[in-house]
This record gives structure tokens, C-alpha cells and sequence, in this order.
């Protein structure tokens, strides 16, 4: 019987769009249950949504709309991105479902049967966006938040503890004892740190509101969200129900495995583990915890508001780009940082020249030299064929020791050597030059023989990750479902070739420019006004005197000599100040317009070349769709303040 192998992803807070962080984790997962599935594994793959909490209910009073709306809504949208993504995932959970409900009243309540939760006060102080609760000692200066810097709010109230204390020895033990239980190892290590501190009791009650879990013995507390959550990994498999198959099946199969971001490692390598010692559920579970993909300008988050969204991505370039990005870019156990110049970048060198051009050429090698058909030349391998299919062995080996051990990048890594050493094969062998001799056909057609069974190798392997493009390179070369499987994967399987007449570019290189270009506009959503793809944070009014905006009469303007939307304008902004300022206004508005003209202009921004033409400060205008409009003023002098 197939192994069995449960992956999950956290479920995610229904708090606003999920973003390409969200995608990573989702992706990574799905790669991963794709693998397990050429491996021939019953791979199972859990994910859904997390929708209690005091900040899922504050969204909602804000949208003036129930939170059981809000959460479907959400529920809808995340399912159709996902779908959208072509994500593999066989259940969705949300915690609203009563399927889920009555395994946390369940739960909640043995555990209080048997003394492991208790009532208690709780004083302590709570930080919204991290659903989190920390004692005095615990916070930052000014009360803030030890996690992410924001205010908290103090509480008193009446609440239930759970005696995480109790379990803290047992759970040090169950790390030592195995050592492979949380991975990275230097997320292991910030684990054990924090166990030997020593553990608190955790506040496991809410009274203050009531969108969550109702406690059934004592229905004015409603579970603490993460008890809620983390449950999740059970309920959705029909933990202590009737319907208990999957749960047996899954959860107490071969392998269990749960990807988190860094963010969220603590509650899922130390609260979880406790409360399924305390249930006397075993801890078949392996928890990997990723880092994060951080914007230029730091983390990337829906509530500080720098975000990039997976379907900007999906719609100009496609879902392989995205996958094969977001996996290559982030290195094991680190953060990532998401450019647009290193995402076009990717796409150029790694997927259209190296990948796509390799079966470009091999297809068009076939063609032209063997009029699409070739087959196994019993010749006697030279130095460079030897070496060839050595790379194909090694790589496989390589590669399953990458993916087994959750590395991704790495495994991608793997293959694109392959891809190199296959590529560097063609400038050895020449198949141009043999091709000019006759009795060299039969060499000819053993050098494209490799390197169309190269290419089957590296279609298989990356048929976890190119969803896309590797069905197509199966296609081109016409290779059967049966030479595509993890068996097949050997120098010699496949024995002849019958390619289509014309390859099929699998990747359209990039004008770097242009696309750069393109992705900050799409980032800043000047493109797309009906989903803001950027959530402008809160700010102070400190924040905002810090803006210099004066009044400003444009003396001179013209167009940018390199850059077609750009004009260069000579603005004088008072006290015998002229400043060269470059906008983005071209299309709209011819320089000679302009002069004469008073307008709002930021002075204090710092000064940067903008196509290599100096820029001293920023007009302002308002824009939509259809049109742009330069804030014009009539009455107010240069140097006149805008507050
Ligand atoms: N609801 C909790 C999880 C409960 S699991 C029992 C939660 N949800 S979340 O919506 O905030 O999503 C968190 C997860 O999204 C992170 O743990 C991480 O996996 C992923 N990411 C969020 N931002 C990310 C990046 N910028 N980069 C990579 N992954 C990120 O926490």
C-alpha cells in the first residue's frame, strides 16, 4: 500500500487579501504534496482559513457588515485564488464549520475534565494584530508590542488557563529525543531557548467578545483563538468523530508535516505539541518553518501595507513564473526579498534562456537534422556523453535529497545544473559541425538522444513546480505519461524521439526595462484602481508636517530627452529657489501648458535620477483610470505652504 503523507498550511487570518507571503507558504505545500505524488505516495494537503478573533470581528464592524459575512466572503475569494493558482489542496477548513466547532468543544472540555485548564484572571496586556497576549514584562517600551512594535491594550479578566507548565520537561524531551522534529535547526534552538526560560500558564478564554468558539460548560468565554486554530490539523480529518478514517489514516500515517511561517513557530512548536500530549493524541507531526519575503523597504505585511499580490503576477506572467520565483528566491531557513528586477531577471536567464532555450534547440535539432525522429545509438560513450548521464543519476540523487528535506530552492538549484551541464554539451559535441559530415550522422543523432532523455529527466523533475511548462515539454517531445514517472527516471528508458515540427517557446524573454517598469506601476496600483494593491497604513499628523509642500510656479518645461512619459520642469518654490523636477505627466499635458502655471510640490523628498535626469522634488496631481489632473492653484505665491 502507497505511503501516506499529510502536509498543511497555516490557516490564514480572513483580515484582507492574501498576499504573494501567503502564496509562498501555499505554493511551497503544493509542491511538495506534487512530489510526494510522483513519488507515488497518498498525499493529503490541508488548508483553509482562521475566522474568530477580536480582529476578524473589528474588519467586519468596520465594513458595517456581520463577521459570518465577512469570513464567507473571504472564504470565497481565497478558494477562487487558490483555484486561480491551481492549487492542489484536497480539504479546505474554515473554523467557523461546525465540523471544526465541535472537535474544539471537545477538546476544550476533556482538557478542562481533566484539569489541564483552569479558571483563573487574567491581567495582561493584547495586541490585536498578533492576536497575542503578553504579561507587563513582556513589552517593549511604551507598552508596545515585543512582536511587532505596535500598541497594545491592558486587560483584566475573568479567563481560563492552561497549565503549559506542567507539559515544559516533557516537551524538552520529546525535542531532544527528536532531533528532526523542527526544521530549521536554528528554529529548533530559538525553541529550546524559549522552553528554558521557562513556560507560563496560557490565557485560553476571551470574555470581552464573542466571534469564536463558545466554551459549551461556561458559554461566556469563547475559546482563545489559537486553541482554535491549531485544531484545525485534526478536526479537518475527523478527530474524535465518527468519521475518524482520515484522521487514523493521516495523522497517524507516515508523514505529517506542517509548514509555518517563522512568524507563527512558536505557537505550533510549543502550545500544539502540549495540548496533543495533553489530549493523548501522538506527535506524529514535523513542523518546517519558513522565513519571510520581505519588500526592499522591510517586511511585507496586510496590516503595516507594503504588499505585492499573487494575481498582479498571475495575470502579466503567468503561473509557472510565480511558482518557479517565489521557490527559487527564498533560501532555506531565510528571508527573501521580492524585486521586480530579480523577478524578470528569473524569468529571463534561469526560464527563457537556459530552460526554454535548451528545448528549443534540441527540438529543432531533431527536426532539422533527423526530420523530427530519432532513437538510442548503441555507440560507445564518449567523455562528454559519460558525463551527460552521470549529471541525469546525480541529480535525481541530489534532487530527492532536496526535496526531502524541504529545500526547495535548492532542489530547483539541482536541476538548473543539469540544465547547464546539458546546455554546455551542445557547445562540446557541435552538433552543427557533425551535422556537415555523413558519417557522422549516427554520432549526431546519439548527441541529440542525450539530450532529449536530458530533458525528460529534468521534465520530471520539475513537474512539482512548472505546472505548466512541463506538460508542454512533454508534449514537444512527445513523451508518454509512462516515461514521465519517478521509475522512469533512468538514462536509456525512453529508447526514440518523435518531436513536433516547431518548438514552442515555453518562456518569452522580458524587455528588463519595460517590465520593471510595469510591476512598480502594478505594485502602486496606478493600473488597477478598483483593488488598491497597496494598504496605506495609518499615520501621525508628526508623520505628516514632516512633508514639505509649497506652492510652486513652473517657469520652464520640456520633454525628457529618454522617456516618453516624462517631462522636466523648472519650478520656482519661493525664496529665490528654482528646483528641476521630473513627473509622470506627459501624456496628459504638453509642456508649454504648464508654464505660467502654479502648482503643489513636494520639496523635502530626497533628489533621484530619474532616467538619468536629476529630480529635485515631486508635483502633485490626482488621477484615476481614465484620466490625470495636475493640482493647479491661482491665488497662492511661490513659496506659499500647503497644510
Ligand atoms: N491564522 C494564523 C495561523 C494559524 S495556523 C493554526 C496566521 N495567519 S496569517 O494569515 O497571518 O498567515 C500567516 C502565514 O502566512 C505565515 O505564518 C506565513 O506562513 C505566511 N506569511 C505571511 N507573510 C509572509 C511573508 N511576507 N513571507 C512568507 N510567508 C509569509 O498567522
Amino acid at each position: 500500500m502507497a505511503k501516506t503523507f499529510y502536509i498543511t498550511t497555516p490557516i490564514y487570518y480572513p483580515s484582507g487579501k492574501l498576499h504573494i507571503g501567503n502564496t509562498y507558504t501555499t505554493v511551497l505545500c503544493d509542491a511538495l504534496k506534487r512530489y510526494k505524488e510522483l513519488r507515488e505516495f497518498d498525499a493529503y494537503y490541508l488548508t483553509g482559513m482562521d475566522e474568530h478573533g477580536k480582529k476578524i470581528e473589528t474588519v467586519a464592524n468596520e465594513r458595517g457588515i456581520a463577521p459570518i459575512e465577512h469570513v464567507n466572503e473571504m472564504a470565497e475569494e481565497t478558494r477562487a485564488l487558490w483555484d486561480r493558482l491551481q492549487i492542489k489542496y484536497d480539504d479546505f477548513i474554515r473554523t467557523t464549520e461546525k465540523r471544526h466547532k465541535t472537535v474544539v468543544q471537545k477538546i476544550f472540555e476533556k482538557l478542562l475534565d481533566q484539569g489541564d485548564i483552569y479558571l483563573g484572571t487574567y491581567k495582561g496586556y493584547y495586541c490585536m494584530p498578533c492576536e497575542s497576549f503578553y504579561t507587563e514584562t513582556q513589552l517593549e517600551d511604551n507598552h508596545t508590542c515585543p512582536d511587532c512594535g505596535r500598541e497594545t491594550s491592558q486587560l483584566e479578566e475573568e479567563s481560563y488557563f492552561f497549565k503549559l507548565s506542567k507539559y515544559q520537561k516533557r516537551l524538552l524531551q520529546f525535542i531532544e529525543q527528536n532531533p528532526d522534529f523542527i526544521t530549521p535547526e536554528t528554529r529548533k534552538n530559538e525553541v529550546i531557548a524559549f522552553i528554558q526560560q521557562g513556560l507560563n500558564d496560557l490565557s485560553v478564554s476571551r470574555t470581552t467578545f464573542d466571534w469564536g468558539i463558545k466554551v459549551v460548560s461556561n458559554p461566556k468565554h469563547v475559546v482563545y483563538v489559537w486553541i482554535d486554530a491549531l485544531s484545525n490539523y485534526i478536526s479537518a480529518l475527523g478527530y474524535s468523530t465518527e468519521n475518524s478514517q482520515k484522521y487514523e489514516r493521516y495523522w497517524q500515517g507516515d508523514e505529517v508535516i506542517h509548514v509555518v511561517g517563522k512568524d507563527i513557530l512558536r505557537f505550533h512548536a510549543i502550545y500544539w505539541p502540549i495540548m496533543l500530549m495533553a489530549l493523548d493524541v501522538p506527535i506524529t507531526f514535523k513542523l518546517h518553518a519558513h522565513g519571510f519575503y520581505m519588500m526592499k523597504d522591510g517586511k511585507m505585511s496586510k496590516s503595516k501595507g507594503q504588499v505585492i499580490y499573487p494575481d498582479i503576477i498571475l495575470k502579466r506572467y503567468g503561473l509557472d513564473e510565480l511558482r518557479y520565483f517565489l521557490l527559487r528566491e527564498l533560501p532555506y531557513g531565510g528571508d527573501g526579498v521580492f524585486t521586480p528586477e530579480a523577478f524578470i531577471e528569473r524569468i529571463n536567464f534561469d526560464l527563457a534562456n537556459d530552460f526554454g532555450n535548451l528545448l528549443n534547440r534540441t527540438v529543432s535539432m531533431i527536426n532539422k537534422y533527423f526530420d523530427g525522429t530519432i532513437s538510442t545509438k548503441d555507440l560507445s560513450p564518449t567523455p562528454f556523453d559519460e558525463n551527460l548521464t552521470e549529471m541525469m543519476a546525480e541529480t535525481v540523487k541530489e534532487y530527492k535529497k532536496s526535496m526531502n528535506n524541504l529545500k526547495l530552492a535548492q532542489a530547483l538549484q539541482d536541476v538548473w545544473r543539469l540544465i547547464s551541464r546539458s546546455n554546455k554539451y551542445i557547445d562540446e559535441t557541435t552538433p552543427w559541425v557533425l551535422a556537415k559530415d555523413p558519417e557522422k550522422k549516427s554520432q549526431l543523432e546519439n548527441v541529440l538522444y542525450h539530450l532529449a532523455e536530458s530533458l525528460r529527466h529534468i521534465g520530471i523533475l520539475l513537474k512539482p513546480i512548472l505546472i505548466e511548462a512541463t506538460p508542454s515539454l512533454f508534449n514537444q517531445l512527445n513523451i508518454r505519461d509512462e516515461f514521465t514517472s519517478w521509475q522512469s527516471l533512468e538514462f536509456g528508458k525512453k529508447k526514440s524521439y518523435s518531436v513536433i515540427k516547431k518548438p514552442i517557446p515555453l518562456f518569452p524573454r522580458l524587455d528588463v526595462e519595460e517590465e520593471v517598469e510595469a510591476i512598480r506601476e502594478l505594485i502602486l496600483g496606478k493600473e488597477d484602481h478598483q483593488t488598491p494593491e497597496i494598504i496605506i497604513p495609518e499615520i501621525s499628523i508628526e508623520d505628516f508636517v514632516k512633508l514639505d509642500l509649497r506652492i510652486g510656479k513652473v517657469i520652464a518645461s520640456e520633454k525628457h530627452p529618454d522617456a516618453d512619459k516624462l517631462l522636466v520642469s523648472k519650478i520656482d518654490i519661493g525664496q529665490n529657489q528654482v528646483r528641476q523636477i521630473v513627473s509622470g505627466i506627459a501624456k496628459h499635458y504638453d509642456p508649454e501648458s504648464l508654464v505660467g502655471k502654479s502648482v503643489v510640490v513636494v520639496t523635502n523628498l530626497k533628489p533621484v535620477k530619474l532616467r538619468g535626469v536629476l529630480s529635485e522634488g515631486m508635483i502633485l496631481a490626482g488621477s484615476n483610470k481614465q484620466t490625470l489632473e495636475v493640482l493647479f492653484t491661482k491665488k497662492l505665491n511661490p513659496g506659499d505652504a500647503v497644510k
